[in-house]
């Protein structure tokens, strides 16, 4: 076990940093990483401070939090349309989920920088040809050449300035009223209209819309704040070269921001208390989220707790677990367990994903709606007969017609996957789909949990 030594923001590079591309140019990285340090930040600590006491609220119960998006962003796709389609999906979703929790919702997207993705192989081989994987589009290229396959450090600038002009757009749009809840038709999304998940939802934003009209007209008060939907955004901090680059010192604020995003988390495969990654987060002042799965020990999350959250503060540490819905009855209360043991305090947010990912007779990664909808209900279950509160969820979803997971209300099937699956690494909820989802937890909810 390592002791902590002093942190900087470069002290990750004394440890074991997995995942990270090999650049065939390192001269070319340093001048691109150069670039980056000087360009205006992506979000600000107002905003980050401003995340972090609303994660401690969820942590207490008093707030949900919704965090979706795409598995991977793709630069193709930093378009306006499938920028406001996310937008959308996410907005319904959690209009669907205040009602059912009757509290708050805050909404997190994997957006504006999930640009990175961690592979089991750092090599493809396809007919006998072997190229370094996909690592996501800020690394490389999907393609399978060897041009498109060799890392570029210039993708991380193409990255930042997507992610850029991805926040841009969405705060324009949120300041513009295109998510006013006295005009939910600006959000609602086409292709679906005439769906019986469309019909529930409609029913529910009129209702919606009402309330703010009674609360108005009748009892003469703004809504004001609470009629605007606040975005943040989050990404896997996979990149270390990326996340360190802009991880600075404000004015006025005491300690390290990281400025690429308001909520980095440590992925699975990069969680280890003794890497590269966790070193990295345990010195910012960002809330952070950590990936857990059924592997997890006992040491490792009393580690974590020491290393990300000594304070004991709230806010500070989500523990993100994603155990499939065959493990979460075993590993759920068993992670509970270490946790109280070490006086932890943690927001859970439920990733039903990341567990449930199969791979059908094909060889196409696929997820059942079932088992994504049965592991967040066992977690609802699991964390109340704890006598604690699962406080939200994290999800892949898209405002898009894809069929990429299968089951749900329509009864998507193995044959169907072929007709529109887009996603080039993890398969996602489509928009049926994940407002079917919003519909399941916000009646979980409901009824108690
Ligand atoms: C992801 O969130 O896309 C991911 C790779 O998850 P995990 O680290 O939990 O496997
Ligand atoms: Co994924």
């Amino acid at each position: 076990m390592l002791a902590p030594s002093p942190w900087t923001p470069d002290s990750w590079r004394a440890r074991p940093a997995l995942q990270q591309p090999e650049y065939p140019d390192p001269a070319a990285l340093e001048r691109v990483l150069g670039e980056l340090r000087v360009l205006p930040p992506l979000v600000t600590s107002w905003e980050i401070v401003q995340l972090r006491e609303l994660l401690a609220e969820a942590a207490a119960g008093r707030r949900f939090i919704l965090q979706a998006g795409d598995c991977a962003e793709r630069f193709v796709d930093c378009t306006s349309p499938r920028i406001t389609n996310s937008l959308k999906v996410l907005i319904q979703m959690s209009l669907v989920l205040v009602v059912g929790a009757q509290k708050p919702v805050t909404r997190i997207g994997r957006f504006a920088g999930q640009y990175a993705k961690p592979r089991s192989a750092s090599e493809e081989i396809r007919d006998g040809f072997s190229l370094p994987s996909y690592r996501g589009d800020i690394i490389n290229r999907p393609e399978f050449t060897a041009a498109a396959r060799a890392p570029d450090p210039d993708l991380l600038l193409r990255g930042y300035e997507r992610a850029a002009l991805t926040l841009n757009f969405i705060r324009a749009l949120v300041k513009g009223g295109f998510a006013d809840l006295h005009h939910p038709e600006y959000f609602d999304l086409d292709w679906v209209r005439h769906s019986s998940q469309a019909d529930e939802y409609h029913r529910m934003a009129s209702t919606i819309r009402e309330g703010l009209s009674f609360m108005e007209n009748v009892l003469g008060v703004r809504a004001g704040e609470s009629d605007r939907i606040d975005f943040f955004a989050a990404h896997e901090a996979l990149h270390l070269d990326y996340e360190s680059a802009q991880t600075r010192r404000v004015p006025r604020r005491p300690g390290w921001f990281n400025l690429t995003t308001h909520f980095p988390w440590a992925g699975l495969r990069t969680n280890q208390p003794d890497g590269a990654h966790i070193e990295y987060l345990r010195g910012i002042e960002n809330p952070i989220g950590v990936k857990v799965g059924a592997g997890f020990t006992r040491e490792q999350v009393a580690r974590w707790l020491d290393l990300l959250d000594p304070q004991r503060m709230p806010g500070r540490l989500t523990l993100i677990h994603r155990f499939g819905a065959q493990g979460v009855g075993d590993g759920l209360p068993r992670l509970i367990e270490a946790v109280r043991a070490e006086g932890g305090l943690a927001l859970w947010i439920c990733d039903p994903m990341h567990g449930n990912t199969q791979l059908t007779a094909a060889g196409v990664k696929t997820r059942c709606f079932e088992d994504i909808a049965s592991e967040i209900e066992q977690a609802f279950d699991i964390h109340r007969a704890y006598g604690q509160r699962l406080g939200g969820v994290h999800l892949e979803v898209t405002g898009e017609n894809v069929t990429e997971c299968i089951g749900g209300a329509r009864g998507q099937s193995e044959a169907d996957l072929s007709r529109a699956y887009e996603s080039e690494v993890d398969p996602r909820l489509n928009y049926e789909q994940s407002l079917e989802l919003a519909f399941l937890i916000a009646r979980k909810m409901k009824n108690g949990s």
